[in-house]
């Protein structure tokens, strides 16, 4: 896509200097003991998708995960789903995230929870992972495609790391049906060059053509415009201590915007279970 933002800058947006302490000092203020941590504790501050940890338990339902299982987490951010199926479902998660303030921070974290055996990072693009082909029984995206422009060669690279019978499992912000522009900066997105929204028929468009097998599509835009517009309420006064706005700046005015784009139909939020038939 012309004019699109570079790998840089979307870094550059998502990197916060000395992550790992800010953090740390929080979850301390915020009474908990940082020697010993535990997953849900976490929840606050390192679920960065609508919905928060709720959506993940239920996108971990959905997709019927089971013990052992291997999961690509793309762009998993902080490792909050991560942890969350680690311990909620004692899957293996490789966490690839292009942020390196993200990947340190949350493989910190996940020592922190005792979780360094099932749940890895890795600091990378996911359109051009590391991975041997077929490594992977599951790709996991929570809001990871909106700073991707290109979403043919994204699909292609995890349908590569998939093995044959295995699922990508999708919760993700789409284009929605109303056209025009949103308001800046929102959530994922400090300006137009940095938001890649395509619509959701765009996008079973292309799953199907590389061969990926529907096995559930939800929309889910009503529950978070409800899940947003509680979120945007709680960032109206003073800050609380522990909250995504320690990931990223001006997040109320993000939290905001996006809630607008919600109300208006600008943008959809889509649960989606795919999966690359057995050969
Ligand atoms: C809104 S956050 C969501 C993080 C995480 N999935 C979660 O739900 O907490 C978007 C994440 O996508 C990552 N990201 C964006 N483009 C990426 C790419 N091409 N490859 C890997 N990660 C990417 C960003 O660094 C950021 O951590």
């Amino acid at each position: 896509m012309d004019g699109f933002a570079t790998p840089p800058e979307i870094q550059a947006q998502y990197h916060r200097d000395a992550l790992t302490g800010r953090l740390l000092a929080a979850l301390t203020t915020a009474g908990l003991d940082v020697s010993r941590l535990g997953a849900a504790d976490l929840a606050p501050l390192d679920q960065f998708h609508t919905g928060g940890r709720p959506a993940t338990l239920a996108l971990m339902r959905t997709a019927g995960l089971a013990a052992g299982t291997r999961i690509l987490d793309a762009g998993g951010g902080l490792g909050g789903a991560a942890r969350t199926l680690a311990v909620e479902a004692g899957c293996r998660v490789t966490v690839l995230d292009l942020a390196s303030s993200y990947c340190e921070a949350g493989a910190e974290l996940t020592t922190r929870c005792g979780l360094g055996e099932l749940v890895t990072f890795v600091c990378g693009s996911a359109l051009s992972s590391p991975f041997a082909g077929a490594a992977f029984d599951v790709v996991w995206t929570q809001h990871s495609t909106m700073n991707v422009a290109e979403k043919p060669a994204l699909l292609r690279e995890m349908w590569r790391v998939l093995r044959p019978g295995g699922r990508l499992v999708m919760h993700e912000v789409m284009a929605g049906p109303e056209p025009g522009p949103l308001a800046y900066p929102v959530p994922w997105a400090s300006n137009p060059a940095m938001s890649a929204l395509v619509p959701p028929e765009r996008w079973r468009d292309l799953g199907q053509s590389l061969g990926f097998r529907e096995r559930s599509w939800e929309d889910h835009t009503a529950p978070s415009r409800a899940a947003v517009g509680a979120l945007a309420a709680r960032l109206t006064g003073s800050l609380p201590a522990l909250g995504l706005h320690l990931l990223l700046e001006d997040f109320p005015l993000r939290t905001a915007n996006y809630l607008r784009a919600l109300e208006t139909d600008r943008v959809s939020v889509i649960q989606a279970v795919w999966e690359r038939p057995a050969e």
